[in-house]
């Protein structure tokens, strides 16, 4: 523990976003070649400096923990069968183009509220739109192959959330998956004043009717549709930091810039703290999170939508 402070300090020292560098411009040609993209050796010696690196970071992590891009038995599909998938909250669009450049004879289609994903230059088997998956999905009944979501339960209520799975049962053909990845909250092994922060978060969203627990529910709501079986699930818990590897330290930094965030939505405001103030005891929870050695899970479940 004693070096930790000069290995917080290592973890955050990068001069320059890579991230930003490759996601600054919708418009830039590497933002869409995918294939350089996609295989930087991601040594981690960046800075998250906006939204779409923040997503960007968590599209890694997910990807490292899970040691893949899906974990459905679809493999064979995308490689073969000239499939449909759709990823809804595709945010910036990493998955979906990295999914398409390994996989040139399917076809991806990305939905998000936001349009952050890029708007040039996508491989042709690519297709970005903004759609809120609140309202009905503008595609045919039993039309995909695969249908993703992944981190949405911080953007969507328990009721809209299960109404997406709905909508994701009906567009997805019989016989195929379904495939969703949360964080399973809460955080382990919090320091007192990073607790404090994390409360504010939790009432804050409940305001709003989030249910930041909601991937101990997936299974649930799978089954509750009776429209799915083979319901699989897989869970992955990393501790924040250097000590958790290439995973912690990816956490570290989602959970610093998300933290920050969280600053502007009225959670410094609910503690009863300015910004400077939120930030000096934010600055204590980046130390609280390696002396507290915090681990944080994550799930994903998948299922495969029934044959009637
Ligand atoms: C935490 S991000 C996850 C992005 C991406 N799925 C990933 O795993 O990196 C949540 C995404 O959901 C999108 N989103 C939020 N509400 C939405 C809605 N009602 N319909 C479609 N997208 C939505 C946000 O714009 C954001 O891009």
């Amino acid at each position: 523990m004693g070096n930790s402070k000069s290995l917080l300090n290592k973890e955050k020292k990068s001069v320059e976003s890579r991230s930003k560098k490759i996601l600054k411009s919708k418009s830039s040609s590497r933002q869409t070649d995918s294939k350089n993209f996609f295989e930087f050796d991601a040594d981690l010696n960046f800075a998250i400096c906006s939204e779409a690196d923040r997503l960007f970071t968590l599209h890694l992590f997910v990807q490292h923990v899970f040691d893949g891009r899906f974990s459905a038995p679809i493999e064979s599909k995308l490689r073969n069968g000239e499939a449909k998938v759709l990823d809804i909250g595709c945010g910036p669009g990493a998955w979906i183009l990295e999914m398409a450049t390994e996989y040139p004879s399917s076809q991806f289609f990305g939905i998000d509220i936001a349009d952050a994903y890029p708007t040039e230059n996508c491989p042709n088997n690519v297709k970005f739109e903004t759609r809120n998956v609140i309202e009905r999905l503008a595609f045919p009944d039993d039309y995909f192959d695969f249908v993703r979501i992944a981190l949405m339960s911080s953007s969507l209520n328990e009721q809209e959330y299960y109404d997406a799975i709905c909508q994701v049962l009906r567009v997805l053909k019989p016989g195929q998956y379904i495939e969703i990845i949360e964080f399973l909250l809460p955080i382990h092994n919090l320091g007192p004043k990073h607790k404090t922060i994390d409360e504010a978060f939790q009432a804050h969203s409940a305001a709003y009717g989030i249910n930041l627990r909601m991937a101990r529910k997936l299974e649930s709501m799978l089954e509750t549709t009776k429209q799915t079986n083979d319901i699989e699930s897989m869970t992955r818990t990393v501790q924040v930091g250097l000590s958790g590897g290439k995973a912690g330290k990816l956490l570290y930094m989602i959970l610093d810039t998300f933290s920050l965030e969280l600053s502007k939505n009225g959670i410094a405001a609910s503690l009863g703290l300015s910004l400077e103030q939120y930030k000096d005891v934010w600055q204590e929870c980046r130390q609280e999170m390696i002396d507290y050695e915090t681990r944080v899970s994550i799930k994903k479940v998948w299922g495969q939508k029934v044959v009637t």
